[in-house]
């Protein structure tokens, strides 16, 4: 069978068309799906969001409406499909119907009802988290496998985006259970604020793993402390604006504009006994430090080593919680599979810690992270999802359908 794909939930316009077979392996239960990508395409609206440092819904609404027709007609051309022979070779369109930016989704949405009217293709909803689970397995070759091994299972997956920071447990595949999820800021949310009050572009994430990457080689060789102990951590539940004295600040007082030997910024909930996590505390204590710094020094960020010191210590509180909650997780749950999904999985520091963590741990978990180009939002994870969804027979046939609409806050 053939899907085509259509993803619009924030800034990338992404549609994929995968071909799929399955083969049953005899005398057992285990499925082996496989994919062929006969195209896919994102156009990203990244240079139009930048100016306003952040995404902007009506911006990206007009943007989706423009790029639909252009990235369906590219695919199609990869795809090698005429758009007259639609209903004859595209079996099911997997859209995403949400979590993301309501007006976003609708614009995709409402692109998949027309292709349904037109053509008499059957639509499959998808949702988003789902998507960026199914993302770790196309690696940067034509075909790919996904099979139901049930030595693989218990999985446990992290998502890491803009939206979201969640732990899912999964018994099996399209099982979920939610175990954690941040209680404010998203992970990629905090990466994008913190960036921003540094002074470097929308999306903060890459710009951040940047600076933090040049210091962290300045100071190679020099052992770092995983996890900050005693006061630094924060266990009782999300940090708050009002904890700004936690920010610890070693500043040199009377030369202000000496070396700053020490900058530490809080760990979130990490000794916390749930799989839940905060951003939102970390962000302030951020903004709290280069306050302070700023009324030491009011041109203080034109220090590149400044920023980047800033900057490294907030990916390392980041990625050590992110990685600490996840081990703890995978002991608990004797996860075999790690997924790690999401933009902010595209975080180097993250996959390094993460490996290093679970062979530290002597875990024997496989780790799965998305190629470069599937960290971010794609159709290709929609398309993969929305075949399992449509084996679970999840088709909406009339595009009148009173059951398509976009979701906002949909969760797993
Ligand atoms: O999944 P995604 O493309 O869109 C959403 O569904 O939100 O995630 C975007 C987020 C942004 O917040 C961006 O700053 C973050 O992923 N991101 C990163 C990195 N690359 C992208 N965060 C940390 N390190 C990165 N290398
Ligand atoms: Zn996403």
């Amino acid at each position: 069978m053939k899907i085509l794909a259509i993803e619009t939930s924030c800034d990338d316009t992404g549609i994929a068309i995968l071909e799929v077979t399955e083969e049953k392996k005899s005398a057992s239960s285990v499925i082996k799906v496989k994919f062929k990508i006969l195209g896919n395409e994102v156009s990203s609206q990244i240079d139009i969001h930048k100016e306003y440092g952040g995404v902007f819904p009506a911006l990206a609404k007009r943007e989706h409406i423009k790029n639909l027709p252009l990235v369906l007609a590219k695919v199609l051309k990869a795809s090698k499909i005429k758009e007259e022979n639609l209903q004859k070779e595209i079996d099911a369109i997997a859209i995403t119907t949400g979590p993301g930016l309501e007006p976003a989704l609708w614009t995709g949405i409402v692109f998949a009802k027309e292709l349904n009217e037109k053509y008499k293709i059957p639509i499959v909803p998808v949702n988003h988290m789902e998507g960026h689970i199914f993302s770790v397995f196309p690696k940067d070759k034509k075909t790919f496998i996904v099979e139901n091994k049930k030595e693989n299972f218990p999985m446990l997956s992290l998502l890491v985006s803009g939206g979201h920071t969640e732990l899912v447990f999964m018994k099996d595949w399209m099982k979920y259970k939610k175990i954690g999820s941040t209680r404010d800021d998203a992970a990629g949310e905090a990466f994008d604020k913190v960036a921003r009050m540094l002074g470097l572009p929308y999306p903060g994430g890459p710009e951040i793993s940047r600076l933090a990457d040049i210091k962290r080689s300045k100071i190679a060789g020099i052992e770092r402390k995983y996890v900050v102990p005693g006061s630094l951590t924060q266990d009782d539940g999300p940090s708050t604006s009002k904890k700004p004295s936690k920010v610890l600040l070693c500043a040199d007082g009377n030369n202000i504009l000496s070396e700053i030997p020490t900058i530490l910024l809080p760990r979130p909930m990490i000794y916390s006994k749930d799989y839940d996590f905060s951003f939102s505390g970390l962000k302030t204590a951020v903004l709290y430090l280069i306050r302070d710094l700023k009324l030491q020094n009011p041109n203080i960020l034109d220090d590149e080593n400044i920023k980047q010191k800033i900057a490294r210590e907030f990916e390392d509180a980041t990625v050590e919680t992110l990685v600490h909650k996840t081990v703890k997780a995978i002991k608990e749950y004797k996860i075999k599979t790690l997924i790690v999904g999401g933009g902010v999985s595209a975080n180097k520091y993250l996959q390094e810690q993460m490996k290093e963590k679970i062979k530290e741990n002597k875990l024997k978990t496989k780790i799965h992270f998305p190629s470069k180009a599937l960290t971010g939002d794609n159709a290709l994870m929609i398309a993969i999802a929305g075949y399992f969804q449509a084996k679970n027979k999840k088709f909406v046939k009339n595009s009148k359908s009173l059951k398509l609409k976009a979701d906002g806050n949909m969760t797993l």
